[in-house]
């Protein structure tokens, strides 16, 4: 072989490496799939008042039987939203089936729980006080009796709100729109394409092209549609998920696809907390949701993908 063959093959090879990678259509591609979180979901300077009465409510144990639980318990603000256990231990250890979701960003999907039980946060804020298994509290009149003192009566004045139980929801839920965790696939996606390494870039664009985005698009890459765990291989669960609310046979093991965002960090992963690595959940997703087998170097660039879309801020305590 001459000095220009290798070079030639040299210079091919890499080119091969980079499997054609065309740096405009992949983020044309990706700015049609994704979005970038908004700046803003609420005006934090006008709404200020019910934002601050939002996380002190947020953080309050007073607010659950025991009075050792709160939101925070579950849904850590300096740990991705999350408690990182598989499933959840409530107000007396008792734990429920399902894994916690982190509470980030969830504003921005189109429902609320696994099953999409509630449509937003302000409503899905008032469950967990009455559930038996995570604040434990036995009804309305019992939480803001919790509260209620010279303290909170002035700050739900001060946030213009009646001191009611539907209120709680209300401002918890002005706190959680301001939850949001912006990262450099955001960066990358507003047209900085030196955000994100070329691992990354080649993570995305297989992202893209084994079909992940069929189920995981939109702001959060995910929590905008319900779909059946175990599409192409059935997956074991006792849980059929969205049914439980529709109780229609083709919603049976549909779960609303969870938000990718900090997925790096909030494990264990599915409703039912069963895989504790992200390798795992990505090569799960292969198997059962598009009947791949993904070999070492499509989990490799998924995963390096998924960990780009890590908040670059870690705590909002
Ligand atoms: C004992 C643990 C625990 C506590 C305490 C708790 N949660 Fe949760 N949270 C969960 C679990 C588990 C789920 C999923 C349940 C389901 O889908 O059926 C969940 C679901 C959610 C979701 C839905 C996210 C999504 O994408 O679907 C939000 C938001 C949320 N919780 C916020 C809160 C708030 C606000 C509080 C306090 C009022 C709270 N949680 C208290 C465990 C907890
Ligand atoms: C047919 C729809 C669909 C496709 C395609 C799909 N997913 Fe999912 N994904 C889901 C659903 C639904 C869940 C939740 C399943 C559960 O909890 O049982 C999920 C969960 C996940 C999780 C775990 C997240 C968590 O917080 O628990 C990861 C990671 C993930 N998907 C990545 C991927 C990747 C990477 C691909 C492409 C290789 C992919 N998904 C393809 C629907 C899909």
């Amino acid at each position: 072989m001459n000095l220009l063959t290798a070079i030639f093959f040299i210079v091919m090879s890499q080119a091969f490496a980079q499997g054609n990678f065309n740096e405009e259509e992949v983020l044309r591609s990706a700015q049609e799939s994704f979005k970038a979180l908004p700046d803003k979901l609420i005006d934090e300077a006008q709404s200020r008042n019910i934002i601050s009465l939002g996380k002190k409510l947020y953080l309050e144990k007073k607010l659950s039987a025991s009075g050792t639980i709160s939101c925070n318990s579950c849904h850590g603000l300096d740990n991705y939203g999350v408690d990182n256990q598989a499933t959840s231990p409530g107000h007396d250890s008792t734990r429920g089936a399902r894994n916690s979701p982190t509470s980030f960003n969830a504003a921005l999907n189109s429902s609320q729980f696994w099953d999409g039980r509630e449509k937003d946060v302000e409503s899905q804020a008032l469950g967990p006080l009455l559930n038996p298994i995570e604040h434990g509290l036995k009804d309305k009149a019992e939480a803001l009796s919790k509260i209620k003192s010279n303290e909170y009566i002035a700050l739900f004045k001060k946030a213009n709100l009646k001191f009611d139980f539907e209120n709680i929801g209300k401002a918890i839920g002005a706190f959680e729109r301001t939850l949001l965790t912006p990262s450099r696939f955001d960066d990358y996606l507003k047209g900085d394409t030196t955000a994100l390494s070329f691992q990354e870039k080649r993570g995305l664009k297989k992202f893209m092209r084994l079909g992940c985005t069929s189920c995981h698009s939109g702001v959060n890459l995910g929590g905008n549609s319900f779909q059946k765990m175990g599409l192409v291989k059935k997956y074991p669960t006792k849980d059929l998920g969205r049914y439980d609310v529709t109780k229609r046979s083709r919603d049976k093991y549909k779960f609303k696809v969870p938000t990718l965002r900090n997925v790096e960090k909030t494990g264990p992963y599915l409703h039912d907390g069963s895989l504790t690595k992200l390798r795992e959940a990505i090569s799960i997703m292969g198997e059962y949701q598009l009947g791949k087998k993904l070999r070492k170097h499509h989990l490799d660039d998924l995963e390096a993908f998924m960990k780009a879309l890590t908040s670059k801020k870690d705590s909002y305590l």
